[in-house]
């Protein structure tokens, strides 16, 4: 661990083939995202067309070995391509993030090789959208308090409950859930499943209407007396707490990635205005307190996007990385926000227009603070896995 005792040296040059996935989603969201980003965020909805491209371009399944679908490259490289995708729209990139941190993880990491096969290769192969359910209505944070009901029938189990906040519910192919199958045990009693669309009793329920990430879907899925086989159980009963939230380390990563990509968008955009925009006879780049407030800027991404390189960095050699992805997404999203504030700032009275990107950029930025985990329960990780080494 590295929160008190000092970081082991990293090597940070970006292989051939990391680069080569930072260049090609760099160009691919230019292009293709970037103009309709905009567009995507007043009309509520990503098109169906771009994921289509994210997965013709490998990135549905970027960090999965080829033999299960993938492109085969790392984590790293998943972290360039969504700070890329999320410079351009952040709601293109979260559906991208949950299906790649949230659904094909877990069946990379706790699938059998069968199930690897029927689930994980089409989505790694972009054939079919993954989301992954566990907050409820009545537990977010306090996620072992879930009320999702598994119950054993014959060879198989009945779900019975209401997931909550789930991205990429209402159009995804497969849901990866959690369910209580007795709790008194608490987070012992949980396990995991894979349901797919269309089983009986799995219903897609309200859609909800949200501040930001406006063009990526966030659902309440229902699941009424589900019976799933249990072929579908992914790992062992009372192993699904462990699964959620060693899925969500990677997954705190993959937002940390989506604030650098926000903060990166509003540090180009400030830029780019700050020197066309003239106010008393001059750029408004050139007085220094406009200055100041892109070097901050600047500084302070480059440092999240260090933050979450070394965690991605360090789930690739196969080392713990939970509290330092919890580093990189407390101090990335609070970036990301600051960023997002200067940004509105800096183009003034057009930053609070629709018109202009600085105030979808204030939007997107405030979910990072508070999706896969909250700034306040990063906090409560990192110390946590600072007590526990110095015990
Ligand atoms: N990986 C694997 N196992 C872990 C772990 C990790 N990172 N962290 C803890 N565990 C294990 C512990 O070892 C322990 O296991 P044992 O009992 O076998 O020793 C067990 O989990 C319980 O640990 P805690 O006592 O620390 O658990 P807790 O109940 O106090 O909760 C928590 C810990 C950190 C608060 C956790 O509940 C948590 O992270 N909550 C936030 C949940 C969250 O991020 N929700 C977001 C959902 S996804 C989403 O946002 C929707 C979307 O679609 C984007």
């Amino acid at each position: 661990m590295t929160t008190v005792a000092a970081p082991a040296a990293f090597d940070l040059t970006l292989s051939e083939e990391q680069q080569l996935a930072q260049k090609t989603a760099r160009e691919w969201a230019r292009d293709r995202v970037l103009p309709i980003a905009g567009e995507i965020d007043e009309k509520g909805a990503v098109p169906r067309e771009l994921v289509r491209e994210m997965a013709e371009l490998g990135f549905m399944g970027i960090d999965i070995p080829e033999r299960w679908g993938g492109a085969g490259l790392d984590m790293v490289a998943y972290m360039l391509v969504m700070e890329e995708i999320n410079r351009a729209c952040a709601s293109t990139g979260v559906i991208l993030g949950s299906h790649v941190s949230l659904a094909t993880a877990p069946l990379l990491r706790y699938g059998t090789d069968e199930q690897k096969e029927r689930f994980l290769a089409p989505l790694a192969r972009g054939e079919k959208l993954g989301c992954f359910a566990l907050s409820e209505p009545a537990s977010g944070s306090d996620a072992a308090a879930m009320r999702t009901s598994a119950r054993r029938d014959g060879d198989g189990w009945i779900l019975n409950g209401t997931k909550n906040f789930i991205t990429n519910g209402a159009f995804a192919d497969l849901t990866v859930v959690f369910a209580q199958t007795d709790p008194q045990a608490r987070h012992r009693g949980i396990v995991t499943f894979v349901v797919e669309k269309g089983t009986p009793g799995f219903t897609v329920g309200k859609l909800e209407k949200k501040l930001g990430i406006r063009g990526s879907d966030t659902a309440q899925l229902h699941f009424a007396d589900v019976r799933v086989p249990d072929a579908d159980r992914l790992g062992e009963v009372g192993e699904g707490f462990k699964v959620a939230l060693s899925t969500l380390d990677g997954g705190r990563a993959g937002i940390a990635a989506q604030a650098v990509g926000i903060a990166r968008a509003c540090l180009e955009d400030s830029l780019a205005y700050a020197q066309e925009r003239e106010a008393f006879g001059q750029k408004i780049a050139e007085f220094q307190a406009i200055q100041w407030k892109l070097a901050d800027m600047a500084t302070e991404t480059d440092a999240a996007r260090l933050l979450t390189w070394r965690a991605a960095a360090l789930k690739d050699r196969g080392q713990p990385f939970t509290a330092e992805a919890a580093m990189a997404k407390l101090f990335a999203s609070d970036v990301a926000m600051r960023a997002a504030r200067e940004c509105v700032q800096i183009f003034g009275g057009y930053g609070y227009l629709r018109d202009f990107p600085a105030e979808r950029h204030y939007r997107d930025a405030k979910i990072t603070e508070i999706y896969e985990g909250t700034s306040e329960i990063m906090l409560h990780v990192i110390a946590e896995d600072m007590l526990e080494d110095q015990g």
